[in-house]
């Protein structure tokens, strides 16, 4: 089903950092939210979580890194017994074994603590607690900007091939068109709390409208990036 929000704003000390948005999201849509620094996409990831949640609606967040997910003090198993929790779930060993074999983290040591852990294994965990509950949409934040650009780009193929085919919607929050312009197949520009354009990924490499989209696809040398 459509997940919608309408009307979602936000203000922070007298300032209007969210204009009044409204967004539609398919099931399965692979959409990335662009933008440079500060102009609003975390905000609006949070309203989008907050409304949807709010509708009863299932939806994950994955931070930018997981040091924001994981309590330093916690053993893994800790913290995915804590989401299953959350979400009013059983423990379900095969549900876990098969997120982790999809994510590629089967062989970690779950009595550990998050620093037991490699960075960028930290953060596949983040991503596999999120698809515990089948959300219908996952928010990913900037998921990769505190990984190596390789081992981005490997834990980007892997949750783009845990999506595929299903239901589960993916909004790709980043700062980076190249990143974005890689994994989904529409993109939202945001500038100054607002949406000042939608298309889909190739319209707006291609012949980007906006003075923002313009400035972000100005910078091409990501093209040589492998994330
Ligand atoms: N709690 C807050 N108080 C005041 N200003 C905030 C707060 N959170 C965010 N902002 C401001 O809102 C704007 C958008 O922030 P943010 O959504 O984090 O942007 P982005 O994720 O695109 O970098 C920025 O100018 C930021 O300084
Ligand atoms: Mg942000």
């Amino acid at each position: 089903m459509m997940l919608a929000v309408s009307g979602l704003s936000a203000e922070r000390s007298g300032r209007i950092i969210l204009h009044p948005t409204s967004l539609n999201i398919s099931p399965g849509a692979r959409i990335g939210l662009v933008g440079s620094s500060g102009s609003g996409k975390s905000t609006l990831g949070h309203a989008l979580i907050d409304d949807l949640h709010a509708q009863g609606r299932v939806v994950a967040h994955v931070p930018q890194s997981p040091d924001e997910a994981l309590d330093p003090l916690r053993s893994m198993s800790f913290h995915w017994r804590e989401a299953e929790t959350a979400l009013g779930l059983p423990h379900d060993p095969a549900r876990q074994q098969h997120l982790f074999k999809a994510l590629r983290i089967e062989n970690g040591d779950l009595r550990k603590r998050p620093w037991g852990w490699s960075r960028g294994m930290q953060q596949r965990f983040v991503i596999a607690m999120a698809l515990i509950g089948s959300p219908e949409l996952i928010i990913l934040d900037e998921p990769t900007s505190a990984l190596d650009p390789v081992v981005a780009a490997g834990t980007m193929d892997l949750l783009d091939s845990v999506l595929d085919g299903g239901t589960t919607a993916m909004m790709l929050i980043t700062h980076d068109l190249g990143l974005a312009a890689r994994r989904v197949d529409h993109l939202m520009v945001m500038h100054d709390g607002q949406i000042v354009e939608t298309a889909t990924t190739a319209d707006l490499l291609n012949h980007p409208r906006t003075q923002a989209a313009k400035s972000l696809s100005s910078h091409r040398s990501w093209l040589s990036v492998p994330c």
